[in-house]
């Protein structure tokens, strides 16, 4: 059944009030559509777990650092509602940019510690713009349950300590990467990419599995980057923006998996940054 596209929040409020009124628990995947299988992996986690899913989309300005990237993100809300259409979905949330950041909204949510590395250096004012969103969209919402993907690794800990440090009563749930048979992890923009590059982008992953099991078996992180970064190079990626080994829990930096830990990497490739992140 084609869910409800709801535009309007007033609407919204009324809706939720009466799932709870009913004793529902109420899911909800923040997304900027263009969904793909990794978003529906989402939306079938909320299912599972809630009585009531929201999907929300809005493309959020305050998180683009990059004028371009802000006017090449695909918009696709037609497929995307007939994407949703089989999984059970109960109202998809598309507020407008006045919704969202009305005349003289000058709020910014900022989360301090877990943005001083990574996508929090390489994407100055992104952390704020999406911490800001989210806080927004879980007041919103109202929703009992959010579901985040790991591919966006250090976004699910800023959201999780966002939604704890401003005591929004909300469960951050943190659902895995859904990854392309070739090992690309699935990405809005990897539409983006040509048909060959969307095969050769899979060597990231490769490339982060190679590091990983040469951890394992002791060689040092930065002999193995170097030979990664060269070999992503000899294949046409350009500029390797990090590729990281830091613990799960404050992203701290490290030198060998001595406790969970994750690898994390940003390249660009034909024009798109892609990012991903593997355990160790
Ligand atoms: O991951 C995303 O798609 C976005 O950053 C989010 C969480 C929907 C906020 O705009």
């Amino acid at each position: 059944m084609t869910p409800v596209i709801e535009r309007d929040l007033a609407a919204l409020r009324a809706t939720v009030t009466a799932w709870k009124r009913a004793g529902e628990v109420v899911g909800v995947v923040p997304t900027m559509g263009a969904l793909h299988a990794g978003h529906l992996s989402l939306v079938s986690a909320a299912k599972a777990a809630c009585d009531r899913v929201i999907v929300t989309i809005f493309v959020n300005p305050k998180q683009f650092n990059n004028p371009e990237d802000l006017a090449n993100y695909p918009r696709t809300e037609h497929e995307d509602a007939e994407k949703l259409a089989p999984l059970g979905v109960d109202v998809v949330y598309v507020p407008d940019g006045d919704t969202m950041y009305p005349d003289g909204f000058s709020s910014t949510v900022t989360v301090e510690g877990l943005t001083d590395c990574m996508d929090g250096v390489h994407r100055p004012g992104h952390f704020e713009g999406v911490a800001t969103v989210v806080a927004k969209l879980f007041t919103q919402t109202a929703a009992d349950q959010a579901f985040f993907g790991e591919k966006d690794f250090q976004q699910l800990l800023v959201v999780k300590r966002m939604a704890a440090d401003l005591d929004i009563p909300i469960e951050v749930v943190g659902c895995p990467t859904i990854r392309e048979p070739n090992g690309l992890a699935m990405s809005s923009r990897n539409l983006q990419l040509s048909e060959a590059g969307f095969e050769t982008a899979a060597l990231l992953h490769e490339e982060l599995q190679g590091i990983a099991a040469g951890l394992r078996e002791g060689a040092p992180l930065a002999v193995l980057r170097d030979r990664a970064i060269a070999r992503l190079s000899d294949a046409g990626f350009g500029e390797v923006e990090y590729i990281d080994l830091r613990g799960i829990n404050n992203l701290s930096l490290l030198w060998a998996a001595e406790r969970p830990a994750r690898l994390f990497a940003a390249v660009w490739f034909e024009g798109v940054r892609l990012i991903d992140n593997i355990a160790v």
